[in-house]
C-alpha cells in the first residue's frame, strides 16, 4: 500500500490551517483518516524545539541556528511519524515542510540557498510531498487577519520580511512544477477549498480509482 503526502505552505495568516481542516474533513467523509502534522512540532521533542523557536524572548537566535532548529524538529517528525505513516499507506497532511525553511530562512533571512537545500536534505533524506499547496496572499491582507492574536517571534518580524518570504514561495513553485500548486488565498475559505479539492480529485483520487 502506498501513502499520500500533501503539504501546505504560505505566509503566516494565509489560511492554511482552515484549508487543512477542510481537507481532512473531506477525506474523512470518504472514509479516509488522515494524519495531520504541524511544523515545527507534532512530536514531543519537536514541540519543545517549537517553544524555543517561537518564544519572543529569544531575540538572540541567529538565522543559521534558527534554520538548524527547524531542521532538527523536522528530522524527528519525518522519522518518528511521517515515514511510518506513509509506509502503512496512510494520508499525511503537513502544515509546513521544507519549503518553509527555504522561503523563511533562505529568502526571508538571506541564508545561502545551497546551505538551505543541504539542511533540508539532511532532515528529510530527500522525502518530498506529492502535492504542495502554496496559499498565496499579500502580506498586508495576512497581517490584518492576524491582528487579533498575540504575535510570536516569527510573526513579529514585519511586512518587508513577509514580502521576501512570499516571493520565495513563488520561486519555489516555479522550480517545482511537478508538486507545487499555487492557490489564491485572497478569496473566501470555500472558494479556496474548491480549488484544492479539484487538484486532489485530479491528481490522487482519479489515480486511486484507476489503479
Ligand atoms: P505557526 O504558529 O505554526 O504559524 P502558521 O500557523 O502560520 O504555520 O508558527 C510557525 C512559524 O515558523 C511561522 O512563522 C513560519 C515559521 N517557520 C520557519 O520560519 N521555518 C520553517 O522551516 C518552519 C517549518 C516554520
Amino acid at each position: 500500500m502506498r501513502g499520500h503526502f500533501i503539504s501546505f505552505e504560505g505566509i503566516d495568516g494565509s489560511g492554511k490551517s482552515t484549508q487543512i481542516q477542510l481537507l481532512s474533513d473531506h477525506l474523512e467523509r470518504q472514509g479516509i483518516v488522515s494524519h495531520v502534522f504541524r511544523e515545527p512540532g507534532s512530536t514531543v521533542l519537536s514541540e519543545k524545539v517549537r517553544e524555543i523557536l517561537l518564544d519572543l524572548q529569544h531575540i538572540e537566535l541567529n538565522p543559521i541556528s534558527e534554520s538548524l532548529l527547524f531542521a532538527a524538529a523536522r528530522g524527528q517528525l519525518v522519522n518518528e511519524k511521517i515515514k511510518p505513516a506513509l509506509h502503512k499507506g496512510k494520508w499525511v497532511i503537513c502544515d509546513r515542510y521544507t519549503d518553509s525553511t527555504t522561503a523563511y530562512q533562505g529568502f526571508g533571512r538571506g541564508i545561502d540557498r545551497d546551505q538551505i537545500d543541504t539542511i533540508n536534505h539532511i532532515a528529510t533524506m530527500g522525502l518530498e510531498p506529492e502535492i504542495t499547496f502554496i496559499i498565496d496572499i499579500p502580506p498586508e491582507v495576512a497581517s490584518a487577519r492576524l491582528e487579533t492574536t498575540d504575535p510570536d517571534r516569527m510573526e513579529s518580524t514585519g511586512l518587508e520580511f513577509f514580502q521576501k518570504v512570499r516571493k520565495g514561495y513563488l520561486v519555489i513553485s516555479k522550480e517545482n512544477p511537478h508538486r507545487c500548486v499555487n492557490i489564491n488565498g485572497n478569496q473566501n475559505p470555500g472558494e479556496v477549498f474548491n480549488e484544492i479539492q479539484q487538484v486532489i480529485m485530479n491528481k490522487i483520487e482519479k489515480e486511486t480509482i484507476c489503479s
